[in-house]
């Protein structure tokens, strides 16, 4: 995967994603990541690349021709039309399987705005997906853009060293994840559970089921709709949710 970032803020950009799993990964030639700066395809004099909006009103709108340059740049590089995601929180919401359908690409060129936007006739010319990280205004794209490029990341062949370990994650069946336990076995009075430290794996891997289905219920019902059960799970939710509501009134 070769992510190519449009930003006016590069460092803030390589220096978030040199580290950890994601710098590991650049560094075992996994992926790749180039950020081009924006601001270094300006043709004014004073290198800016905004200006006041048609119209009025506040703020300063990114210009087109900067921002189109600079993505031209990376389209003669790899020779032909990549995806382009504009990070703005008009965009479709990020999920899951936004981040598995992305992973599949070979190349994705990010597009990050600051100011009020940029010029609606290079995004007309350029974008193919206009994303959200969330439904809040942050100051730029960057950090959505290095949200995306984290989730994408870990979903691409050997860059996390379990290669189980992206399949057992929340949003797995839309369960939650199980609580997790480690040393030592008590803890401020508090005991790891038994089943856990048995031995039998069949109980253990039920008990971390239904602890899934109940925290799905709790923290997140919107999923439990959706969630893959077993002909057993389903009674085991059926008995859960008549419990609690037993135990609500
Ligand atoms: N730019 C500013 N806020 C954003 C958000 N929530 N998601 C994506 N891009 C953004």
């Amino acid at each position: 995967m070769n992510y190519y970032i449009l930003t006016l803020f590069p460092d803030m950009v390589m220096e978030g994603l040199n580290t950890s799993i994601i710098g590991r990964a650049k560094e075992k030639g996994l992926l790749s990541i180039e950020a081009v700066n924006i601001r270094d395809f300006t043709e004014n004099k004073h290198n800016r690349v905004d200006d006041y909006p048609y119209g009025g009103g506040a703020g300063m709108v990114m210009q087109a021709q900067p921002v189109y340059d600079a993505y031209l740049h990376v389209e003669e590089k790899i020779g032909r039309k990549p995806k382009v995601i504009y990070m703005t929180p008009q965009g479709k919401t990020f999920h899951q399987s936004m981040a598995e359908e992305f992973a599949k690409e070979e190349d994705l060129v990010f597009l990050c705005g600051h100011y009020e936007g940029i010029d609606e006739r290079v995004l007309e010319e350029i974008v193919t997906d206009y994303v959200s990280i969330g439904d809040y205004v942050l100051t730029g794209g960057e950090l959505p853009a290095m949200v995306m490029i984290d989730a994408i990341s870990r979903l691409l062949k050997d860059v996390l060293h379990n290669d189980t370990s992206a399949e057992f994650e929340s949003f797995h069946d839309n369960l939650l994840e199980y609580p997790q336990y480690s040393r030592p076995k008590i803890w401020k009075d508090k005991r790891v559970p038994e089943v856990l430290l048995s031995g039998h794996h069949a109980n253990i891997e039920k008990w971390r089921r239904e602890q899934s289905i109940m925290r799905t219920v709790e923290w997140r019902p919107d999923l439990i709709g959706k969630a893959v059960l077993s002909e057993k799970e389903k009674v085991f939710l059926e008995k859960y949710l008549e419990e609690r509501k037993k135990d609500l009134h």
